[in-house]
C-alpha cells in the first residue's frame, strides 16, 4: 500500500511575495493568487447533501460537503454502494466544471465513519472506541482504521471525521464511548498510527473536537470545561500532538466552551495554540453549526469564528447565507482578507497533499475496492477486535469457558439485537431505530453463540422458548445461563446521564438475574455499554460479569471468548478497563464531579487462568439527592419508555429518533434543533379524528412513592397552533382502556388553550390523575396528549418529578 499522502518540506509560507521554493507551497500560493473573493469564501463553505445538491456546487463553486449521522444519498437509508459513488461523481464533477464561475477545485466530502463506514449499509462495523481502548494495542487500531478508510474510499469519499481524541473524564458524557481510555498518554498513542493509517490509504482524518470536549462540568456534552491552559493541553491535547506529528489534515474544533467562552470562537486556542505552538498547517473545520453558538452569531453569519482561526465551516442548512454574509464581512474589514487568505491556503494545501487535484472520479479512484464494504477480511478482523475488547470483571469459581457441548438459556434485550450491540453512529446518527435488515451479513450475540454451540452438540434455548416451556418438570437441563443486557443506543448530548446507576428505579435487569439464579447454574452476564456504570447489584448476582462495550457487526467475537473448550481454550481475555469502573453512581461529596471511587481500577481485567475473588460489593446508592426526578423524554425517550403515534384506530407506531407518523399517516411527530440537536419533536395534529401522542412501556411502573412525595408530570412544550377541539391528556394504568372515557383523563382544553408559543412547563400533579382514576402503582403511559382537532406542540421535555420546577403552571381541573 503506497502513502499516497506526499510528506511535505517545512513549510515555507510565500508572505509579502516573497520567493517560495516549496514546490507544494508555491503551487498553493498561485491557486489562491488565481481566485477570486467569492471562489475562496466558498471553498470555505461545507453543506449537508441533504441541503446541498451538486447543482449548487457548480454554481458556487463549493468547497467541501458532508454527510451528517443518518443521511444517505436520495434520502435512502438502504442506498447501495453505486448509489454512494453516482453522488460522489457528480458533487465532483460539478466542482470542476468552471462554466459557472467556479474555480474548479474538487471538493471534499466528509463523514463520520467513526467505528466502521457506519452509515453504509453492509459496512463492517467495528467495536468503538472504548473498546479499542481496553484492547491495549494502536497496531489494532490503526488496522481498523486502514479498513474503515478502504470503505469509505469504496464509496468515493474522501474524508473521515474520525479519531476522536477525546479524554472522558466523567462517563456521565453521552460521548463516552467515542473516547479511548481515561490515560491521556494511551490516547496520544492511538492517534498517531490511526491518523497515518487512513492517510496512507488516501483518505484524509480528523483529530476532534479540539479541545477539552472530554472535560466538561459535570460530563455535559456542549458543556464547560473549566481547567488551566496547561492542565488542557496535559489532560485533553495528547491526542492532537500525536495527531499532528502524523501529518493529520484537519482537526474539528469542539462545541465545548473553555471556562465560559466557546471554543469556535477562541482565537487563542484555535490561532495561537493550535496552529503556532502546536505548529497544525492543515485547517480547522468546524462541528455542525458551533459557530451559530457564539454570543453574536448566528448559523448565517459568524465573522467571530472565522476571525478566531475556523477555517472551513460545517453548516449544513444555511450554508448560502453564510457564504453571501461571509463575502460582505471581509468586504466591510470585519474579516480581514488576509485571514481569508491563510484559511484558503490551508484547506488548498491539504487538498494538494491529497493529491486531490489530479486523481479523477471518486469511482475510479474506487475501482480497485469494489468488494471492499464488508469483506470477509474487515468482518474477521473486527471479530479479533471484539474478542480482544472484552474485559473479563468476574469469574467466580472459573465458570468461564463455557463448554461448547453445554445447554445454555440466553437471556436479556441485548443478546439478539445488532443495533443495541453497536450504539450510536450505526445507519441513523443515535443508532436507533434500526431492525435486522439493516446489517446484512452481521450476527449477534446470539447468533455467535449458537453457532458456537451448534457444532459442538451443545443448544441455545432462547428466553421466549423457555417462557413458552414454563418453569414446569419437563424444562430441560441447563448448564448456565448467559445473561447479555446493557444500553440502548444514543449518540451526542441524548446520552448524557446524571448518574451512573444502571436502572436504580426499576432494576428489570437484576429481577431477571436474581430469577435466574433460582435455576441453581451458573448465571453469566454479559454488559453491551458505552460507559462503565455502577452495576455493582448485576456484579454480585452474576456468578461471571463480562463487559462487552459496544462490539458492532460481528457479535460472533463474543462466543469465541465464552464458549470455549476448557482444556484447550483457543482465546484468552486480553482487554482491560480503559477507565475505572465506578463503585458509585454518583460522586458522594459532589454531584457535578466525576464517580472517583472505583470497584475495578484502569487496567483491570482478568484472564480465564486467573481466580480472583471478588467480595460482594457495595450496592448503596449514594445519588438520593438527584433522584428528584424520572425522566421520561429529554432530547430522546428514556428507557423503558417509548414514544407513540396513535391513530383514530388506536392503535400505537412507535416514533423512532427522527420522528414518525401515526399508522394512518395524519399525525406528524418530527424532531428539531432546541438546546440541542434533535432534542425537541414537534407534533402536528391533523384534525381528522382522534390523534394522540404518547409515552409508554409494557412495563408498569409503580409512581405511587413519587405522588405519596406531592409528585407532578412535568412537560416543558410550547403551542405553534392553537387546537380546534377539545384537548385530553391523561395518564394510563395496566387495566385502563386508553379510550377518551377510559379512567384517569384530564380534560385539558383550557389548560392548552392558554399556553403560549413560547417554552414554558405544564405540571400536572399525580394527585390530579390519582383522583380522575388512574392506578398510579401501575402506570403503563404516564403520558398521553390527544385531540381531534388541529394543533401543532413543540415538546422539549417530559418527566415525573418529587416537586414542580419553579417557573411551572400547576395545573389541574377542576
Ligand atoms: C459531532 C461531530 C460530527 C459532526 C458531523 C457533530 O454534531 O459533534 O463529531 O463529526 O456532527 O456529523
Ligand atoms: C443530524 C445528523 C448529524 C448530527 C450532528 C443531527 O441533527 O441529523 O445527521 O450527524 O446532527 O450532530
Amino acid at each position: 500500500m503506497g502513502a499516497l499522502v506526499v510528506a511535505v518540506q517545512p513549510v515555507v509560507l510565500a508572505q509579502d511575495g516573497s520567493v517560495n521554493h516549496d514546490p507544494l507551497e508555491a503551487r498553493v500560493d498561485a491557486l489562491l493568487d488565481s481566485l477570486t473573493l467569492e471562489q475562496k469564501v466558498a471553498q470555505m463553505i461545507q453543506g449537508e447533501i441533504r441541503h446541498m445538491t451538486p447543482e449548487d456546487v457548480r454554481r458556487y463553486g463549493i468547497g467541501s460537503v458532508l454527510n451528517g449521522g443518518g443521511a444517505f444519498p436520495n434520502n435512502d437509508q438502504h442506498a447501495s454502494v453505486k448509489d454512494w459513488l453516482d453522488l460522489a461523481d457528480a458533487y465532483h464533477q460539478a466542482s470542476v466544471d468552471t462554466s459557472l464561475g467556479g474555480a474548479g477545485i474538487p471538493i471534499i466530502w466528509g463523514t463520520d465513519a467513526v467505528h466502521g463506514h457506519n452509515n453504509v449499509i453492509g459496512a463492517t462495523l467495528f467495536p468503538h472506541n472504548i473498546g479499542l481502548g481496553a484492547a491495549r494495542d494502536p497496531q489494532l487500531a490503526a488496522n481498523i482504521a486502514a479498513a474503515t478508510a478502504r470503505e469509505v474510499k469504496a464509496t468515493g469519499i474522501d474524508w473521515i471525521f474520525a479519531p476522536t481524541v477525546a479524554v472522558a473524564k466523567d462517563y456521565r458524557w453521552g460521548r463516552t464511548y467515542e473516547s479511548y481510555g481515561a490515560d491521556p498518554a494511551l490516547v496520544a498513542a492511538y492517534a498517531g498510527p490511526v491518523v497515518q493509517a487512513m492517510q496512507e490509504v488516501g483518505v484524509l482524518a480528523t483529530a476532534k473536537h479540539f479541545i477539552g470536549d472530554g472535560g466538561t462540568w459535570g460530563g455535559e456534552d456542549q458543556g464547560d470545561t473549566r481547567v488551566d491552559l496547561p492542565t488542557l493541553l496535559t489532560e485533553h491535547g495528547t491526542g492532537y500532538w500525536a495527531a499532528i506529528d502524523a501529518d493529520v489534515g484537519t482537526v474539528m474544533a469542539s462545541f465545548n466552551s473553555w471556562n465560559g467562552v466557546k471554543v469556535h470562537g477562541d482565537k487563542r486556542l484555535l490561532t495561537d495554540v493550535l496552529k503556532q505552538d502546536m505548529g497544525f498547517d492543515g485547517f480547522v473545520v468546524s462541528d455542525w453549526n458551533g459557530h451559530g453558538q457564539i454570543p453574536g452569531c448566528s448559523n448565517q453569519q459568524c465573522a467571530q469564528a472565522i476571525n478566531a482561526g475556523v477555517d472551513m465551516i460545517m453548516v449544513p442548512k444555511a450554508w448560502l447565507p453564510l457564504l453571501r454574509n461571509t463575502i460582505k464581512q471581509v468586504q466591510s474589514g470585519e474579516i480581514p482578507e488576509s485571514r481569508i487568505d491563510d484559511a484558503v491556503r490551508r484547506i488548498l494545501r491539504v487538498k494538494l497533499r491529497m493529491g486531490l487535484m489530479t486523481r479523477g472520479l471518486p469511482s475510479e479512484r474506487a475501482s480497485g475496492l469494489s468488494g471492499a464494504i464488508g469483506s470477509d477480511s474487515h468482518r474477521a478482523l473486527a471479530r479479533d477486535a471484539v474478542r480482544r475488547s472484552m474485559v473479563l470483571l468476574k469469574n467466580e469459581a472459573r465458570v468461564l469457558p463455557l463448554d461448547p457441548g453445554g445447554r445454555y438459556l440466553v437471556a436479556g434485550v441485548a443478546a439478539d439485537d445488532i443495533g443495541r450491540q453497536s450504539g450510536g453512529w450505526t445507519i441513523t446518527w443515535q443508532g436507533t431505530g434500526t431492525d435486522r435488515e439493516d446489517f446484512p451479513g452481521a450476527t449477534s450475540i446470539l447468533d455467535g453463540i449458537r453457532a458456537a454451540v451448534s457444532v459442538a452438540g451443545g443448544e441455545v434455548i432462547t428466553e421466549q422458548v423457555w417462557q413458552e416451556q414454563g418453569f414446569g418438570q419437563k424444562q430441560p437441563r441447563l448448564d448456565a445461563v448467559i445473561m447479555v443486557f446493557g444500553e440502548a443506543p444514543y449518540a451526542e448530548g441524548q446520552g448524557d446521564i446524571d448518574s451512573l446507576a444502571w436502572q436504580q428505579r426499576d432494576r428489570r435487569d437484576l429481577k431477571v438475574l436474581a430469577k435466574y439464579r433460582e435455576l441453581g447454574v451458573p448465571v453469566v452476564s454479559v454488559f453491551v455499554t458505552g460507559r462503565p456504570r455502577w452495576v455493582n447489584a448485576e456484579i454480585n448476582a452474576s456468578d461471571a460479569f463480562v463487559v462487552a462495550w459496544l462490539p458492532g457487526s460481528e457479535g460472533a467475537g463474543i462466543a469465541d471468548l465464552l464458549i470455549q473448550d476448557r482444556e484447550q481454550p483457543r482465546y484468552d481475555f486480553a482487554g482491560r478497563l480503559p477507565f475505572a469502573w465506578p463503585d458509585h453512581d454518583v460522586n458522594p461529596a459532589d454531584v457535578n464531579a466525576p464517580v472517583e471511587a472505583a470497584a475495578f481500577p484502569v487496567g483491570y481485567g482478568l484472564s480465564l487462568e486467573e481466580d480472583a475473588a471478588i467480595t460482594a460489593l457495595s450496592e448503596t446508592a449514594m445519588g438520593k439527592p438527584k433522584a428528584t426526578e424520572w425522566v421520561l423524554f429529554a432530547g430522546s425517550v428514556h428507557e423503558p419508555w417509548r414514544m407513540l403515534a396513535v391513530g383514530p384506530d388506536g392503535k400505537p407506531a412507535p416514533v423512532g429518533p427522527a420522528g414518525a407518523h401515526a399508522i394512518d399517516h395524519n399525525l406528524s411527530v418530527s424532531a428539531f434543533d432546541y438546546r440541542l440537536q434533535e432534542d425537541a419533536r414537534r407534533i402536528v395534529w391533523p384534525g381528522t379524528g382522534h390523534h394522540a401522542l404518547q409515552i409508554g412501556s409494557e412495563t408498569p411502573a409503580d409512581l405511587s412513592k413519587w405522588l405519596v412525595r406531592g409528585g407532578v408530570l412535568e412537560i416543558e412544550l410550547r403551542l405553534m397552533k392553537r387546537p380546534t377541539e377539545s384537548v385530553q391528556v391523561a395518564m394510563f394504568d395496566a387495566g385502563a382502556n386508553q379510550g377518551a372515557d377510559a379512567s384517569g383523563v384530564l380534560d385539558a382544553t383550557d389548560a392548552f388553550m392558554a399556553l403560549e408559543e413560547r417554552w414554558q412547563r405544564l405540571a400536572i400533579p399525580l394527585a390530579c390523575f390519582d383522583e380522575w382514576g388512574t392506578d398510579i402503582e401501575r402506570v403503563t403511559t404516564p403520558l398521553h396528549i390527544a385531540t381531534a382537532g388541529d394543533m401543532v406542540l413543540d415538546i422539549a421535555r417530559a418527566a415525573v418529578r418529587e416537586k414542580a420546577s419553579p417557573a411551572a403552571t400547576v395545573w389541574c381541573p377542576q
